[in-house]
């Protein structure tokens, strides 16, 4: 592939963020050196820092820097210190504004499990074994997090109400994608919603059917939100692409993490109908790790891959980093997230920091 120059705007946030960050630009440095491309970054505050300097979450300079760049990487935001600042102005709303800022609302979180770490799972190792990888496509802009939010006092009662609401429009984008993701791997999509009790989710499956006609080859399955929780600690090999809506997909994307050993290992991918896209692992800020070079890097190392290969068509790079990180795990090395439990286990296993850890799979990119 020929060398490129790239523009990314990077957000390192609140607690671990800038640690994780910090080893992610190494890795991307190396890559660049590596493939003769050119990544500048730009700095961008968001969350808690931004409130602290700013007075807003993200400010609209701040969205506009990640509007101009080739696109965003984020390590993670909030933090106790703002848990008492009004709703409209908690870190986590710098977040839901850059997301719908940069329209992205095509959420891709994948739970697969490295086989190195297939101990780490919770899980019975007969479940494990009959595999774990799945992606949940998780409509991102919409829904209850994005509905009007109201809180009042009537007659001397607090009342307070978030509104989930759906267009036909964005359903139907947020499915395509999911059908789009499906014919891509195993051509399964399990369709999850709440269809027994609320009018959206009975829109989402009614959507979903009309256009599963342009996709003949992908099997559309329907499940209701509770089952598919429950399903996916009982049988996670049954599913391929899951495609729900915004709070759904919050909620089951941990669960699912989780089911795979570490949530600090997954990344996540964000996007619009163009190229730009944000990339930041799926865990949170982890204020009581933040500082003391404990936090596990990988998931947003990974999610930098994804913005290679999803944002840049850079797949050779994108497969270099990959590569790295299974090399890190095949040579015992582990972060404290990722320790076996068992001491027999934990005899092959190297105990290392977030820095050693960035480092060490910087240095195993060939
Ligand atoms: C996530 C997070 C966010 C979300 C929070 C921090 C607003 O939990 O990315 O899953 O709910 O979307
Ligand atoms: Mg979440």
């Amino acid at each position: 592939m020929k060398a490129m120059n790239k523009k990314i705007a990077v957000i390192r946030g609140d607690g671990i963020g800038p640690e994780i960050i910090n080893q992610t630009l190494n890795i991307l440095d190396k890559i660049a050196e590596k493939y003769g491309h050119v990544f500048s970054y730009s700095d961008v505050d968001m969350g808690g820092i931004a409130i602290d300097r700013w007075g807003e979450p993200l400010p609209d300079k701040m969205l506009d820097i990640c509007k101009e760049s080739d696109s965003v990487l984020l390590g993670a935001v909030g933090g106790e210190k703002w848990n008492s600042v009004p709703g409209h102005l908690r870190p986590e709303k710098g977040l839901l504004k850059l997301r719908a800022g940069m329209g992205a609302y095509s959420n891709n979180r994948p739970a697969k499990i490295w086989p190195q770490l297939a101990s780490a799972s919770p899980l019975r190792k007969e479940i494990v074994d009959k595999g774990i990888d799945f992606i949940i496509v998780r409509e991102l802009i919409g829904g209850v997090y994005f509905g009007e939010h109201r809180s009042e006092t009537v007659n001397g009662t607090r009342y307070a109400s978030d509104l989930m609401i759906y267009s036909e429009k964005e359903i139907e984008r947020i499915c395509r994608i999911g059908f789009e993701t499906a014919r891509k791997r195993r051509k399964t999509l399990c369709s999850v919603e709440k269809s027994n009790v609320l009018d959206s989710s009975r829109l989402w499956k009614k959507v979903v059917h009309e256009i599963a006609s342009d996709y003949p080859d992908v099997m559309l399955s329907d499940m209701l939100v509770d089952n598919c929780a429950m399903q996916i600690v009982k049988d996670p090999s049954q599913f391929d692409v899951i495609v729900t809506e915004n709070m759904f997909g919050d909620i089951l994307s941990d669960e699912a993490s989780m089911i795979t050993g570490s949530i600090g290992m997954i990344p996540s991918s964000s996007l619009g109908d163009g190229t730009k896209g944000v990339y930041e692992p799926i865990h949170g800020s982890a204020p009581d790790i933040a500082g003391r070079d404990l936090a596990n890097p990988i998931g947003t190392i990974l999610s930098a891959a994804m913005m290679l290969k999803y944002s840049f068509g850079m797949i050779d790079e994108a497969d270099s980093i990959e590569n790295a990180v299974s090399d890190y795990l095949d040579a015992g090395y582990r972060t404290a997230d990722i320790m076996p439990r068992t001491d027999e286990e934990r005899k092959n296993c190297i105990f290392v920091g977030c820095s050693e850890c960035g480092k060490l799979i910087a240095d195993l990119i060939k």
